[in-house]
């Protein structure tokens, strides 16, 4: 079976972390690069993390490439409350070695990949969208070549950054939009999955005995405030990676996307237009549901063939 070649955009973060490891670990996915932004913490930490994580993997044959140091236009905002001030508080990783970080910019090395594939590549954003507008919009070249994207981010409801807004959308409005024009093929895994599918204190529980990636993520999840081990925890970025890897647990619908840039209040909503008040041609899958029990399962054989 040939697998499918993939490349990672992410602001690690814990969830990352998760999501990240099931994907390098999955004999479905061919990573071809992990790409990293600004987000839950700045560009130098998210960096830093990525090349611990892929040396904790032993996989750091996979190129780290850093991207975009803030958003396009407005002012940088993090997750540090959630994630620690190092973005993935809680695990003592080894130090990484630096001399692994890609010189170009990921931008340049995701074109680089995107333009080579014989196949083309599926983009996994797990943070804010600013490298992925800016990959768009500096070689617009990459799109016959771009299968998908499968974004975490967005939110058919409430925020959880702002009143209307999803973190990755909220910190990069203006990059949301960009990627939502683009014309590729969008599916779009929002916050209403995450909240109906948490990771259960028993599976928390149960991971920590199964090998070191799991001992390491349960010590992630002690200082990690996405939830907690008693009411459960989001591990939003993994809902982004298990819809890649096993679509049939979700519930999906096909609609009109497009993300609020100009509201006072409102900036980074993302406007699902589920009822189709606009009568504009749907755009994006959005992920409506999803079976916590098979989604819980599904973590457990994921972390299973973690190392
Ligand atoms: O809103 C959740 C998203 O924001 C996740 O990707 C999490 O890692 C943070 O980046
Ligand atoms: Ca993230």
């Amino acid at each position: 079976m040939t697998k499918r070649p993939i490349i990672i955009d992410t602001d690690p973060g814990i969830d990352d972390a998760v999501a990240i490891a099931i994907a390098l670990f999955s004999d479905e996915l061919d990573i071809k690069c992990i790409s990293t932004v600004f987000g839950n913490v700045g560009l130098d930490k998210t960096t830093y993390n990525a090349l611990r994580l892929v040396k904790f993997f032993g996989k750091e044959n996979i190129p780290v490439a850093s991207g975009a140091r803030k958003p396009l236009l407005r002012d940088i905002i993090d997750a540090s409350e959630v994630h620690g001030k190092t973005g993935m508080e809680g695990f003592d990783f080894e130090d990484p070695d630096m001399s692994l970080l890609c010189q170009e910019s990921s931008i340049e090395l995701m074109r680089k990949i995107i333009m080579e594939s014989d196949e083309p590549i599926t983009i996994l954003p797990i943070g804010p969208l600013t490298n992925i507008a800016l990959l768009l919009s500096t070689y617009p070249e990459v799109k016959p070549n771009i299968k998908e994207i499968i974004m975490m981010g967005g939110s058919t409801g409430r925020g959880n950054r702002g009143v209307m807004s999803e973190f990755n959308f909220c910190a990069d409005p203006e990059a949301a939009r960009i990627v939502f024009h683009s014309g590729l093929k969008l599916t779009m895994v929002p916050l209403d999955a995450g909240v109906r599918a948490l990771i259960t204190k028993d599976v928390s529980e149960h991971i920590k005995t199964l090998n070191k990636t799991g001992e390491m993520f349960y010590s992630l999840f002690k200082r990690y405030r996405g939830g907690s081990f008693e009411t459960g925890l989001t591990m939003y970025d993994s809902y982004a990676t298990a819809y890649l890897l096993q679509p049939d647990i979700f519930k999906t619908v096909d609609v009109f996307v497009d993300i609020e840039t100009q509201g006072e209040y409102t900036s980074g909503c993302s406007v699902v237009d589920l009822r189709g008040f606009l009568n504009k041609e749907p755009n994006t899958t959005v992920i409506l549901d999803t079976d916590p029990e098979k989604f819980n399962e599904w973590f457990i054989q994921s972390v299973k063939r973690c190392c």
